[in-house]
């Protein structure tokens, strides 16, 4: 696929196997408004049905941010049903990105704050410029985070770090962000394209069904206790032994050559 889809806030293209998708709102700095978190749930729906994808990499339009929060033009007129709504929807789509069940990659310039950073924390792995500003500031409006912040926050860097950040609403810079294990990986700013293609296109050529049982493991396996979770990785280990992409990659290795992954 390599047409552009009918999204008016998102940008939709494909580069190989790897579906690239832009949040395009920068006049708004890619605030996620109802409309957005709607049209990202439907991308990702058609994403996980389509096999063709192998990876995908999210990014936000311009210059200045990835996604600077849920919109808070929308969310100053929230009624207490459509709040519990508004957090659903988001927590809901955001979960789809992480059950997707294959690697997605947040590619971080500017702002990720609020939503932008819990949108950023729901993909596999974050490569963050130099220049990135994380942070979760809800506080400042005097509401907390309401798509999976909390929760995700504390599985990536633990209690201290979330506990700080959601407290004091201060953001913290890309280094720092590494240093705490938020993020992946931090490149010069007029790097970080190139940095997270390469990283894509090496994802877009592994074995889908090894990725897949990679993600279920961790994500799945890693939230039921060590026994559970083993096992998880036991029965995900055992699928890949049916793959043909497994017979390729131990035979390339034996006859020395670089495997060529189809996917099945
Ligand atoms: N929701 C809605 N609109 C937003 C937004 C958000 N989260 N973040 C930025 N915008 C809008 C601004 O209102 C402004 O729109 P306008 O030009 O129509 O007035 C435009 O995006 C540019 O933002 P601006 O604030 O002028 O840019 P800046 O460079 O001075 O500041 C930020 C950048 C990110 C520091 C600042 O926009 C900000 O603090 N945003 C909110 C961050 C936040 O609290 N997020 C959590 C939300 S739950």
């Amino acid at each position: 696929m390599s047409d552009s889809h009918a999204f008016d806030h998102l940008l939709i293209e494909d580069r190989d196997a790897v579906r690239v998708v832009t949040i395009n709102r920068p006049d708004k700095l890619n605030a996620l408004n109802f409309a957005v978190l709607t049209q990202l749930r439907d991308v990702f729906r058609v994403i996980a049905a389509d096999p063709s994808v192998r990876a995908v990499v999210l990014r936000g339009a311009g210059e200045k941010a990835f996604v600077a929060g849920a919109d808070i033009a929308e969310l100053a007129a929230l009624s207490p049903i459509q709040a519990r709504d508004f957090s659903q929807h988001g927590q809901r789509m955001m979960r789809s990105i992480e059950m997707l069940g294959k690697p997605v990659i947040a590619m971080l310039r500017g702002y990720a704050l609020g939503g932008g950073m819990e949108l950023a924390m729901s993909c596999h792995l974050r490569i963050a410029a130099d220049n990135a500003k994380l942070g979760q500031p809800e506080i400042n409006l005097g509401v907390l985070p309401g798509f999976g912040g909390t929760q995700r926050l504390l599985r990536l860097a633990g209690r201290g770090a979330v506990l700080e950040m959601c407290l004091t609403g201060a953001p913290i810079g890309a280094q720092r962000a590494y240093e705490l294990g938020i993020v992946n990986r931090v490149v010069p700013a007029e790097q970080l394209e190139e940095a997270t293609f390469a990283l894509a296109a090496q994802l877009a050529t592994s074995a889908p069904q090894a990725l897949r049982g990679i993600l279920d493991a961790v994500l799945v396996g890693g939230e039921c206790g060590i026994d559970a979770g083993l096992d998880y990785e036991t029965q995900a280990f055992a699928v890949c032994t049916s793959t043909s992409d497994m017979r390729e990659g131990t035979r390339a290795f034996l006859e020395r050559r670089k495997p060529v992954f189809r996917g099945d």
